[in-house]
């Protein structure tokens, strides 16, 4: 007979349970100006939450500013958190999330290496920090912020930029070719450029992700970082 400890153990030994396994997820992606949802004081054990910026795009202090997506709120998503190429295989940037089994207690300011399974950009690797949640996303998802892809369920980036009614391109999906980036406004051009450069114009692609500790060039932009960790 096989003891409930020698199963544990067997599973240690094959790698079955193990801090750092790889789970699956999926992708969507959004750029919709508003605030994130980790931009709020008491939504994690952090140093000081998401940066979010006043409407020029310069960083707010006030935390408790209301989110730019409502009438008369004054807090925008900070254009620095556009994704960037770190290399061809490598690229950095951030992401609304919901992981299963969880609340934005466990995953804000969190970073996540994604690698992409699927699509054009299967193999390459994109590591992003959790700045915001999203009420229409399923488990193990990441939504990841581009510039251009799309304002989904809200979106302040008309009143922010004068975007149209329902941002650039497409509700849903956002921009389709990388020359509409041309007409964005300066500080989101390298960023709506990024999707069709390193991502490759990959629509939706399918990850496996694992946590790993923040890259300091991330935290720097954001200035979330979690109690106990150091950034590298
Ligand atoms: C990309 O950068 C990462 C981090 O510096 C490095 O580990 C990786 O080898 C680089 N990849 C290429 C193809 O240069």
């Amino acid at each position: 007979m096989v003891s409930l400890k020698q199963i544990a153990l067997l599973a240690l030994t094959t790698g079955l349970v193990s801090v750092d396994a790889q789970s699956s997820g999926e992708t969507t992606r959004y750029w919709d100006c508003c605030k994130g949802s980790c931009g709020w004081s008491g939504k994690a054990s952090v140093n000081q939450p998401i940066r979010s910026c006043d409407k020029q795009d310069n960083p707010l202090t006030d935390m408790a500013a209301k989110n730019g997506c409502e009438s008369g709120g004054q807090a925008y998503m900070c254009s620095d958190q556009s994704p960037w190429a770190v290399n061809n295989t490598l690229a950095y940037g951030f992401a609304a999330v919901k992981l299963s089994g969880g609340t934005e207690d466990s995953w804000c300011c969190a970073c996540y290496e994604l690698t992409f399974t699927s699509g054009p950009v299967t193999g390459q690797k994109f590591v992003v920090q959790a700045t915001n949640t999203g009420g229409d996303l399923g488990q193990n998802h990441f939504d990841l912020a581009m510039p251009g892809g799309g304002v989904g369920l809200f979106n302040a980036c008309t009143s922010e930029w004068g975007a149209p009614p329902n941002g650039w391109g497409k509700q849903y999906g956002g921009i389709s070719s990388r020359s509409d980036c041309d007409n964005f406004p300066a500080k989101l051009k390298a960023g709506c450029q990024w999707r069709f450069d390193w991502f490759k114009n990959a629509d939706n692609p399918a990850v496996t992700f694992k946590k790993v500790t923040c890259p300091k060039a991330i935290t720097d932009k954001s200035g979330c970082i979690r109690n106990g960790e150091t950034p590298v």
